[in-house]
């Protein structure tokens, strides 16, 4: 099995201009020394993302959204397959921001994993909780959180055949934590990776819940960023405004690289 930890950036509606964005990339580019430890995944916004094919072995291409149809009358939709034709690996499916601004149903993210799987992309399904408050991992061992994730792993996996889930990786994201610099606690980033695992468990087996990869984003920053690889034993990262800055995104790298 790959053990390789991600290291995702999700750059948001960033940069405004595709002059900054390669600036960006051409930086984290210079900046990011080599290492088998970690995968560099970079997901820019749509019209930036054919700029960065073949720029670069050591980063891989990362979509932030995409439709459930390959192709037809969608004004405005982007396809998994048209991202799968410009060299992209992964998609990030069912942010917090495209569940709260753009109503995304847990169906529809639903529908796209199962075309990001389709057209053999790996999926990034995002889930976590909104209020700090309900998670309480101290308290019951069912507790808000806990059924809030579920539910969103439950509906957004549904129906996908249990030989595609090691494909998916699934990020935890507490929306209180997301761009507050309020980060999750590692400790507890690690009580909820194993909620999420036993969820896996009980809708497919153990085996399986073990090959999928769960990640933690929400106000990582370099100070923070190794903690929760190296305490929370999580499998990687997704990190939002602290990529947008060059010099703090390869820090977080070669920090975990090591
Ligand atoms: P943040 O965003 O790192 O700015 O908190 C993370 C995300 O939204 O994926």
């Amino acid at each position: 099995m790959n053990k390789k930890i991600l290291i995702i950036a999700n750059w948001k509606c960033n940069p405004s201009t595709q002059k900054e964005a390669e600036h960006l990339f051409t930086a984290v580019k210079k900046g990011i020394k080599k290492s088998d430890k970690t995968e560099i995944i970079i997901c820019p916004p749509f019209p930036y993302l054919s700029l960065f094919k073949k720029k670069t072995n050591a980063i891989q291409l990362g979509a932030q959204n995409c439709f459930w149809e390959d192709k037809g009358a969608f004004t405005g939709e982007v396809s998994s397959l048209m991202l799968k034709d410009i060299e992209c690996k992964y998609v990030i499916i069912g942010h917090s921001e495209r569940r709260n601004y753009f109503k995304e149903s847990d169906v529809e993210i639903n529908r796209k994993i199962k075309s990001v799987l389709k057209n053999r992309l790996k999926p990034i399904l995002c889930v976590g909780e909104k209020d700090r408050d309900s998670f309480n991992p101290e308290g019951h061992p069912i507790n808000e959180m806990s059924l809030i994730v579920g539910e969103q792993i439950k509906k957004g996996l549904a129906d996908i055949s249990q030989t595609k889930i090691p494909d998916i990786i699934i990020a935890y994201e507490p929306i209180w934590a997301i761009g507050t610099g309020l980060p999750c606690l590692p400790d507890d980033a690690m009580k909820a990776a194993l909620l999420i695992k036993k969820t896996l468990t009980g809708l497919y087996n153990r085996s399986i819940a073990e090959r999928v990869k769960i990640i933690y984003g929400g106000s990582v920053v370099s100070q923070n960023a190794i903690d929760y690889i190296k305490e929370a034993n999580m499998d990687g990262l997704l990190i939002g405004g602290a990529s947008l800055n060059a010099n703090e995104f390869t820090k977080i790298i070669n920090k975990i690289a090591l």
